[in-house]
């Protein structure tokens, strides 16, 4: 009897050809595991798909609340972006993924599983890295990675085998989404200096098409997740795709950018994560008034790191674990609101407010009621100043004449 091997299938044309090519190139009886983490487009021909291309079952697994809830949701709580400005969906996505693929090799009993990732991307990382540690055991075959095959060998294959493909506008790059966002990249993108054309874009409108008038939308978070919007309790699925949409129709969301992937290619990407970017923003003004300074500043660097280790597949560590404690514990008192506007490709906080703010106005206001007292800074600043004061007497005065100068505005 074959081996059985458990292949990560999304109904499109490389791994169809993916699955084909593991019977008949590596022997292996394949089961296909579809997960859906939303905009699934077709689910229904993807297991007519998977079936005529010989899988012996085609399985679809929906984790679009898993993926929310255990993946996103504590990644919005650390603010992360990679690089400043990618919300990380596809990274998001993989550790989920991985641990599904293991799963099904354990209920029926694979030994393998594999992927259709290219040898030049970090997807593959994040699988491999995700199955290697939640099952040492298992093989895993990266179908394009061993076969190299080029697209037009990947048509012909197909039509051999008498597998459909189904050509598609999105079929001229190389697409992947969820949920949280869409990742566009290849065919035209690939010179960094040609802009995308509009329809690289599927979720967003372009300026000129989105609404005259603006919308504003609050958003309810309660220990640093959303909860709510326009005060109606939502499912983190219902809740991020109602802002989703609304955020496609205004133009938000669009991010082209040059980023530097794990295996050393700098790599030109498109994004589309209008949710994304809402809800980080949002996320980030209700901090301004529950986190202290400290815990502000801190906070961004241990979410850069944060970033990092979702980007290069390191989700199953001890080191995830202890970042995401932290990230945890700073989102005791992160409950309030965020009310945004959203109006031409722009998102504007209009106003915040939460049950533990940290803002005092009392402290703040130049008006009447002012409860700080003025007295107190003269004192404060005095020694606040003072080793700068003593640094510049003692030494920096006397090295650099020249700072005199600056001082004093002479050349
Ligand atoms: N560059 C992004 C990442 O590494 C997205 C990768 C998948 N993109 C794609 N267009 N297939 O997370």
């Amino acid at each position: 009897m074959a081996d059985k091997i458990v292949l990560a299938y999304s109904g499109g044309l490389d791994t169809s050809v993916a699955c084909k090519w593991l019977q008949e190139e590596r022997g292996y009886e394949v089961h296909c595991l579809t997960v859906d983490l939303g905009n699934l487009p077709d689910v229904d021909s993807a297991r007519e798909r998977g079936l005529s291309a010989g899988a012996v079952s085609v399985d679809l697994v929906d984790a679009k609340e898993d993926f929310l809830r255990y993946f996103v949701f504590p990644a919005l709580g650390a603010n992360v972006v990679y690089e400043g400005r990618y919300p990380l969906a596809t990274a998001l996505g993989r550790p989920l993924i991985a641990k599904l693929l293991v799963d099904k090799a354990r209920e029926i009993g694979a030994v393998a599983v594999a992927h259709g990732c290219t040898g030049k991307g970090n997807d593959q990382v994040r699988l491999d890295v995700g199955v290697q540690t939640l099952a040492p055991d298992l093989t895993i075959v990266g179908t394009q990675r061993e076969n190299q095959m080029s697209r037009d060998e990947a048509l012909r294959y197909a039509a051999k085998h008498g597998i459909a493909v189904r050509q598609t506008a999105a079929s001229l790059y190389s697409t992947d989404e969820n949920l949280w966002g869409r990742s566009i990249e290849a065919g035209l993108l690939e010179d960094p200096w040609v802009s995308p054309p509009e329809d690289v874009y599927a979720w967003t409108r372009p300026l000129d098409r989105t609404p005259a008038q603006p919308v504003e939308v609050e958003i309810r978070f309660e220990k640093g997740v959303p909860v709510a919007l326009d005060g109606e309790r939502l499912d983190p699925v219902a809740l991020v795709q109602r802002l989703s949409n609304l955020g496609g129709e205004h133009g938000i969301g669009r991010i082209d950018m040059v980023e530097n992937r794990l295996v050393g290619i700098k790599s030109r990407e498109i994004y589309e994560a209008p949710a994304a970017v809402i809800l980080l923003d949002a996320h980030r003004a209700l901090e301004e008034l529950t986190l202290s300074k400290q815990q502000v500043r801190w906070k961004s660097l241990v979410g850069q790191e944060y970033a990092d280790l979702i980007y290069n597949g390191l989700w199953f560590t001890s080191h995830h674990r202890d970042l995401s404690e932290y990230v945890q514990s700073t989102q005791r008192h992160v409950t309030g609101d965020a009310r945004m506007r959203l109006w031409h490709g722009t998102v504007m906080t209009m106003g915040r407010r939460a049950e533990r703010s940290l803002y005092s106005e009392e402290l703040a206001t130049y008006s009447d009621g002012d409860q700080f007292d003025q007295s107190h800074a003269q004192g404060f600043i005095k020694l606040h100043g003072l080793q700068a004061q003593v640094q510049a007497h003692r030494q920096l005065l006397q090295e650099h004449t020249d700072l005199l100068h600056l001082a004093s505005g002479e050349d």
